[in-house]
């Protein structure tokens, strides 16, 4: 994970990552992050962490969780937890009240991708479909309908789900990615009136490719016998932006920004990371000879 800048006083290391911060934008605020046991999950836990919140990892890999947690210091809990069974977000959503009285921060990021192939729609699989909008969408509504619960009463608090360039461009993921990823910017535009009139904030993050194990995975289907070196490079090399490449720790510091005070007039919006690979292409045609 990239060195970053720390916004308080930290004193302490465990298994690489510095504990027991003092001072920063999320300070003393509480988070719930699905899918943080890894990926991008895990790289916000940690600057959450940095940031002075507690954070609460639910994810559906236990032990990976509970490792992560381990790793990231006192500051982490981990709990048990399948989006797709409502039941079990209620539960994480209670376990965060009870454990610290309040929930500031409910971060709804774990996704699926489901097979990249097949690519075509004859070919398509409905059981993977549902499988995938079960995950991406709605684990994601159940997420937002339980930290709306207890934020709603108190009058505050900050919603961000992961979107993804898939969900702007169609054709960079599977179908039923695609359209998962499509609905979660339509999903915060439909609930942010409906939240903010009770002082809530939901906003999304749309990343560009990162080769976390999720993207090498399906990259690997792609170029089959490259190795993961070669696999991240490809990944990396993708990018429209010269000079620097898309990390897990630039989707961490989206979701610090858009979680903290400092985003208080922020709301339904979609924060795209992607270097400009969605905004414009530049048209890389050859010039025609001159007396051609
Ligand atoms: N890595 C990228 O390039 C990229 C780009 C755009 C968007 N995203 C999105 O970012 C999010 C995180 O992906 P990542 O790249 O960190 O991948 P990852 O595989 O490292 O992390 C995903 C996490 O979600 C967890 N998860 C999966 N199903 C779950 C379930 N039913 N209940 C609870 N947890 C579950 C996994 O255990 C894992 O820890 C996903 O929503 C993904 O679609 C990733």
């Amino acid at each position: 994970m990239v060195g970053l800048p720390l916004a308080g006083d930290c004193v302490g290391s465990r298994a690489g990552f510095s504990t027991a911060c003092r001072g920063g934008r999320l300070e003393g605020k509480v988070a719930i992050i699905t899918g943080g046991a890894s990926g991008l999950g895990k790289a916000t836990a940690y600057e959450f962490i940095q940031q002075g919140a507690k954070v609460i990892i639910a994810d559906i890999k236990t032990e990976i969780g509970r490792r992560t947690a381990s790793e990231l210091g006192p500051q982490a809990q981990f709990i048990p937890c399948d989006v797709t069974d409502e039941r079990q977000i209620a539960e994480a959503v209670d376990f965060a009240v009870n454990q610290h009285r309040k929930l500031d921060i409910m971060y709804n990021n774990a996704g699926i991708t489901g097979p990249i192939f097949p690519s075509s729609i004859v070919d398509l699989d409905l059981d993977t479909f549902d499988q995938v909008m079960d995950v991406n969408v709605r684990g994601i509504v159940a997420g937002i309908k339980h930290a709306a619960r207890v934020m709603v009463p108190v009058g505050s608090g900050s919603i961000l789900c992961t979107a993804s360039i898939s969900g702007i461009l169609g054709g960079l993921g599977s179908h039923s990615y695609t359209v998962s990823k499509f609905a979660i910017p339509g999903l915060v535009k439909s609930v942010s009136s409906d939240l903010g009139r009770h002082g809530v904030r939901i906003n999304c993050i749309s990343p560009f490719a990162i080769p976390t194990k999720f993207v090498v995975d399906q990259f690997t289907g792609l170029y089959p016998g490259a190795k993961p070196g070669q696999i991240c490079d490809i990944v990396k090399g993708m990018g429209e932006l010269v000079g620097t490449t898309c990390e897990e720790s630039d989707v961490a510091w989206a979701a610090v920004y858009l979680a903290s005070d400092e985003a208080k007039y922020v709301t339904g919006h979609n924060l795209v990371v992607d270097g400009g690979f969605t905004s414009s292409k530049r048209l890389a045609m050859p010039m025609p000879h001159q007396g051609d």
